[in-house]
């Protein structure tokens, strides 16, 4: 599959804070600024101002109660989006029904995003879920975005079973010899975003298109011991690996691909074993 680039990638970065920030604001904008390596900017006149003198694509503000992202599009947040439908509920959704969690089942999202599956996932298995994202901006809106919501009652408990690591899951996975978690969730970008969505939009130019290949899904399985869980754009064929199920996603716009690893054969099909050592 080729991917073209959408939208016109983000470059340039920076990092600054609202006006008159305490000095708490300002050190969290300047450790943001070290994890992201970009510069930091105290706040002056405007983040317009800012971004358009420093030739910045975008700039990750650090506000008194929320980070958000200004860009020329306006102002990205992070949220839970339809995980606040989902959490604390037992309804089966496709999601659900796709991966079929158990309770005490260990969750890897290699593509964490902002943090929504992990969400279902931490609270339908009552157990952890390692999560990684590539990109470092999302990565620190993800992760404090998850701490600010447990001020909601129903993410209470489920937040502090996700962890949210900075990386390339990718390259993690092909380091690790054993199946370590139950579940392996894969969701990279689709090609071409959901019209309409802003949000998408911003993730969209924040990082690059994902190119599948089978040597991915192989490695995935080789992490799960049970489920590998691909979410799949309705819209492009299938990748011919042989896929155990495949479920229409609620809003059909997605489908759901499941490699069901305890299935004889299964990992024989993608030449997997269980174990490499
Ligand atoms: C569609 S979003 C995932 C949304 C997520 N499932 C959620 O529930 O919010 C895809 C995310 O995966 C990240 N990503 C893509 N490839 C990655 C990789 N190899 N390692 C870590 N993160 C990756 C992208 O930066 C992007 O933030």
């Amino acid at each position: 599959m080729v991917n073209k680039p959408p939208y016109r990638a983000f470059s340039k970065a920076v990092v600054t804070t609202t006006k008159k920030p305490s000095p708490a604001q300002e050190e969290l904008a300047r450790s943001i600024a070290d994890h992201m390596d970009v510069a930091y900017y105290r706040y002056r006149s405007s983040i317009q101002r800012l971004r358009e003198n420093q030739d910045a694509d975008y700039a990750v503000v650090v506000g008194r109660e929320k980070i958000r992202i200004q860009w020329d599009g306006g102002d990205f947040y992070h949220h839970p989006g339809i995980s606040v439908y989902r959490v604390g509920v037992s309804k089966i959704t496709p999601f659900i029904a796709a991966l079929r969690p158990v309770w005490g089942g260990r969750t890897l999202d290699t593509t964490m995003g902002m943090g929504r599956d992990a969400l279902v996932m931490a609270d339908r298995t009552e157990n952890k879920v390692l999560g990684f994202e590539k990109h470092p901006a999302i990565a620190v809106l993800t992760h404090l975005g998850l701490q600010s919501l447990t001020r909601m009652k129903r993410f209470r408990k489920v937040v502090p079973r996700i962890s949210v690591v900075r990386g390339d899951s990718f390259r993690v996975m092909a380091g690790l010899l054993q199946p370590r978690f139950d579940y392996v969730l894969l969701d990279p970008m689709f090609p071409k975003p959901v019209s309409g969505s802003r949000d998408m939009e911003v993730m969209h130019r924040l990082t690059t298109p994902f190119p599948f290949d089978n040597e991915l899904l192989r490695l995935a399985a080789r992490s799960a011991k049970r489920r590998v869980l691909m979410r799949w754009p309705a819209h492009v064929p299938v990748p011919s690996v042989g896929f155990d199920i495949a479920i229409p996603g609620a809003r059909k716009t997605t489908v759901y691909l499941v490699l069901n690893l305890n299935r004889p054969g299964t990992r024989r099909r993608l030449g997997c074993p269980r174990s490499i050592v």
